[in-house]
């Protein structure tokens, strides 16, 4: 599998690196200060440190399966009271290397009730062509939480991904299909530690037919 890397875009410590700074912003958010909060609630929140007590809970919302290691790896750097409910959306059947429309597979059977009055964030691997996060967006609005985030590890840097508003990207990247930290082709290479391109000749030894 190693010699099917390209090259490394994102390596593993960049991610956990920024994975940090990007849970720091999270935490601020989910637990505000308020202004007149006394001087050592104040101090402690500008360093990291956060009364729980004082958070809202959030329900995070992954989406499926591109998400899995980003969302193992970035509840884990969020101390806060919080339910999972994981969605399961394709745009690339098999070994297509660019977006077929986004579908929803499980109807969001569980979501309904459960997201409204909730502070939700919304997860997905990559932004490319904004069909999924659009999809999910819409859906999780009619359910009415109380607030609505999104946060992307990557964005693509293609107009169509940039013109839609995210919360917290965590890298964005050339338009190239990449690999990695749970990303795959044709269900391939989530399991590589490090964001990566693939060599032709993987691309084409994956493929199942159903590029476009
Ligand atoms: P969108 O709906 O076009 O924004 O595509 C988002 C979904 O397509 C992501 O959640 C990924 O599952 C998949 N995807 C988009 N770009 C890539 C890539 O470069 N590598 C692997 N999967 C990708
Ligand atoms: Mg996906």
């Amino acid at each position: 599998m190693q010699r099917d890397i390209e090259r490394i875009l994102i390596d593993r410590h960049a991610i956990a690196q920024r994975l940090d700074e990007i849970a720091s912003q999270i935490m601020s958010a989910v637990c505000p200060v308020p202004d007149d909060a006394p001087a050592d609630w104040q101090r402690d929140a500008a360093n990291g440190v956060f009364d729980t007590s004082q958070c809202n809970q959030i329900t995070l919302v992954p989406i499926l399966t591109g998400s899995i290691i980003f969302v193992a790896d970035l509840i884990r750097r969020l101390p806060l009271y919080m339910q999972i409910n994981v969605m399961s959306v394709s745009s690339y059947p098999g070994s297509a290397t660019t977006s077929q429309g986004a579908t929803i597979n499980k109807q969001l059977t569980e979501l309904p009730e459960s997201l409204a009055g909730k502070h939700v964030l919304l997860i997905d691997d990559i932004l490319d062509s904004g069909n999924t996060l659009r999809l999910v967006t819409h859906e999780i609005t009619k359910r009415k939480p109380a607030s609505l985030r999104t946060c992307v590890l990557l964005r693509k840097q293609r107009p169509e991904a940039m013109a839609l508003s995210v919360d917290y990207v965590c890298f964005d990247i050339p338009d190239e299909f990449v690999v990695g930290y749970g990303l795959d082709y044709n269900d391939y290479y989530r399991n590589l530690p490090d964001i990566v391109t693939l060599t032709p000749e993987a691309i084409a030894a994956h493929d199942d037919g159903t590029s476009s």
